[in-house]
């Protein structure tokens, strides 16, 4: 099945089992804005779970924050978000539709890049086991051609957008000869910037108010409570502050359903470091966080690290981990060395002292920060694409998400093979025992086979069943949903054997 018509079903799916659904939808929806449903909620808790412990739990020197969205107006300005947080924005004159020039460009690269990966593909399928895969990749003349095509385009790229050069980006749609994908006409307006942040007003007279933004990232609530915290908890460098909130972004396009969206939730940790020891840290924590990824169990070679074409107006090194959706590779997290930069502009604008006094080095200085930045809702799609799976059986086709088991939103099922005989009370007593540590759910309604599938469907790992042999031996059967293998064990045994797996501890321990 084509990957377009797989992330097609994964959005359907998302609906269909309460996991998102489009924000307003009753009145026709709001660009961009998502809800959770009841198993989309307990899905993102878990993911906001993995991460927070595994950066506040494991790691001794980070600690929490829970900062306010709205902030002093001047913070946008000392941050640079006021002048420069912005996209290069090109509207066709013909659909009327608007784009991200980058993003077209982008998309050119990514076409050019599919092309090698066919022509490798098709070789592969040709040679079989004999197939030297470097070796086609550096002899191919289809395949070198290409390469240079891609190397061409993608230095240009890098250097206008390191230039801030509008002009240029505009050159090269045009030379690329790309066509807008609704109207398929090349007739483009120039480019220009648009700035992403919302404002809104604070006060309560028209005369008095002020303007103010919605937060655009988490980060500036940390860098501005660093002496807080610093002091408060007696902090020594380095050190990290971790929070997770809502960021707002008025994209330009928002499209690939919650990958790019307007309102959003982003988990950023700042890491404090001693000035000169950033770049060290800044590949600790590539490190780190790649481990963190890969830990999920959903194929190492999925992941990869792609290097900033143009660095942030504030970083000296950036990267992001890229994951391979069904719409190919792209980012879920980016990891940036942001210097000084924050600080030392908050210590201008602010004229408050930002130092820290390093008892080793008998001096003050600004620190240097190593940020990693993660979106909850990109890491959900994420699981989700990679948890999919349409599996054909022996008589019928079951779609189940596999996701790891710590992170399902429903632990177990609880499941009377039929409505009578003490069977349901049994299941009850069940649950009331096991609720307390696991998220369960009853279901008694159609046939066993139905309910598997309806369990399978929202991800479920377990499903217990009760029956008659259950009242007169206090046992059950546990169906296990990835093999959807069966075995009888004692009610009694049930926590245990539900509880070793459910564990984030497991998750931990690879990390
Ligand atoms: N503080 C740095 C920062 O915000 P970013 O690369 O702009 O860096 C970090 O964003 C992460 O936030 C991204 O890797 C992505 O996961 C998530 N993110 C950014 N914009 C988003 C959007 N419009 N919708 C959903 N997630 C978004």
């Amino acid at each position: 099945m084509a990957q377009e018509d797989i992330f097609k079903k994964v959005v359907a799916h998302c609906k269909e089992y309460g996991y998102v659904f489009q924000s307003s939808e009753i009145y026709d929806g709001l660009g961009a804005v998502y809800d959770y449903g009841q198993n989309g909620v307990e899905l993102k808790n878990n993911i906001k779970k993995y991460w927070w412990d595994s950066m506040v739990k494991l790691h001794e020197n980070v600690v929490g924050l829970d900062s306010a969205i709205f902030m002093h107006p001047t913070i946008w300005k000392a941050s640079g978000h006021v002048d420069a947080f912005s996209d290069p924005l090109i509207d066709n004159k013909d659909s009327k539709k608007r784009y991200r020039a980058d993003v077209l460009i982008e998309e050119q690269l990514a076409k050019i890049e599919e092309k090698i990966n066919k022509e490798v593909a098709k070789a592969k399928k040709r040679f079989g086991d004999s197939f030297n895969e470097q070796q086609f990749r550096e002899t191919n003349p289809r395949v070198l051609a290409n390469k240079e095509k891609w190397d061409a385009l993608h230095s240009r790229f890098a250097k206008a957008l390191n230039d801030s050069d509008l002009n240029e980006l505009k050159q090269i749609i045009v030379d690329q000869a790309i066509v807008c994908p609704v109207s398929g006409s090349r007739n483009w307006t120039e480019v220009r910037q648009f700035n992403l942040m919302f404002a809104t007003e604070m006060g309560a007279t028209a005369e008095g108010a002020s303007k103010i933004y919605l937060r655009p990232e988490t980060a500036q609530g940390i860098f501005v409570n660093y002496l807080n915290v610093q002091k408060t908890g007696r902090m020594k460098i380095p050190f990290g502050i971790a929070q997770i909130g809502k960021a707002f972004r008025n994209e330009i396009v928002a499209r690939q359903f919650i990958f790019r969206m307007r309102e959003f939730e982003q988990m950023e940790m700042q890491f404090f470091v001693r000035p000169g020891t950033e770049l060290d840290w800044f590949e600790k924590w590539k490190d780190t966080r790649m481990k963190w990824h890969k830990a999920l169990g959903f194929g190492d070679e999925n992941y990869r690290f792609h290097e900033h074409e143009k660095l942030a107006h504030y970083a000296n090194a950036a990267v992001d981990v890229e994951y391979k959706f069904p719409f190919g590779f792209k980012e879920v997290e980016g990891i940036h060395s942001r210097t000084d930069f924050d600080l030392s502009q908050h210590e201008e604008y602010s004229g408050k002292k930002i130092r820290y006094f390093d008892p080793e080095l008998n001096e003050s200085y600004v620190p240097f920060v190593v940020e990693t930045s993660i979106g909850v809702d990109r890491m959900f799609l994420q699981i989700i694409s990679a948890a999919y799976c349409e599996e054909q059986l022996e008589k019928d086709k079951r779609v189940v998400l596999k996701l790891p088991v710590a992170l399902a939103p429903i632990k177990l099922a609880v499941l009377p093979l039929v409505k009578k005989d003490g069977l349901p009370e049994k299941a009850r007593e069940i649950i009331n025992e096991l609720k307390f540590d696991f998220n369960c759910q009853y279901d008694e309604k159609d046939s066993i086979g139905k309910r598997y599938r309806r369990q399978d469907a929202i991800g479920t790992p377990f499903c217990v069943t009760v029956d008659h042999q259950s009242a007169e031996d206090n046992t059950v059967t546990i169906r296990y949903r990835d093999t959807m293998e069966q075995e009888r064990v004692s009610i009694e045994d049930l926590g245990k054997i539900i509880g070793e797996q459910v564990n984030f501890k497991k998750l931990f321990e690879e990390l």
